[in-house]
């Protein structure tokens, strides 16, 4: 029986969305978006200040309902945009909300030079599974989107060439 992928993502500004897609893509893969209920303004000055703190002390908003079960699948590559040095709020909502064991996990992240603990701090919050990979995009959108959508392409493929049954 073949592997079930599913490509899980966050993103704010679109950066992380453009790698969740060109990877679903690349993998033919089903895709799911989570968004918080209330998102911050991706417009607003302040996001940053109202983002940065919402990621420091750990808020988990309450996220749209979405009818995907996670849990029927074999593979998740999960994407989340850094905020305040770790994973955004809404990753953490996902990821307290759902209960991921024994499956193969593969973790990507957009951010804007400093990746800080976002993949140590993912990996803690999904004890229990096998890592396949990790990797990090800066700002893909405004930065060589091209050889970024590409990165993005052969890691995925790489992983799964190897995974898929
Ligand atoms: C609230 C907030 C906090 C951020 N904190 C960081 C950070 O700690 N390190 C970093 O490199 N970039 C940081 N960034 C920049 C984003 O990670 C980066 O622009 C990313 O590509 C955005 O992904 P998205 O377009 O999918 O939302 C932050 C952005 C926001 C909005």
């Amino acid at each position: 029986m073949e592997s079930k992928i599913l490509v899980v993502y966050y993103s704010l500004e679109g950066n992380t969305k453009l790698i969740a897609e060109t990877i679903s893509e690349k993998l033919s893969s089903d895709i799911l978006e989570i968004k918080p209920k209330k998102d911050i303004d991706s417009h607003s000055k302040m996001k940053y200040l109202i983002g940065g703190k919402q990621s420091v002390i750990k808020e988990k908003p309450e996220l749209i309902p979405y009818d995907i079960n996670v849990e029927n699948y074999d593979i998740l590559f999960i994407g989340t945009p850094v905020w305040a040095w770790t994973f955004a709020p809404a990753v953490r909502s996902f990821l307290e909300s759902t209960n991921l064991k024994n499956k193969k996990i593969a973790l990507f992240s957009c951010n804007g030079g400093a990746n800080g603990k976002t993949f140590e701090n993912m990996k803690d919050k999904l004890q229990g599974n096998e890592f396949l990979g990790q990797i990090e995009f800066k700002d893909p959108l405004k930065n060589d989107r091209e050889e970024n959508v590409e990165k993005a392409r052969k890691w995925a493929y790489d992983i799964c060439k190897l995974n898929i049954k």
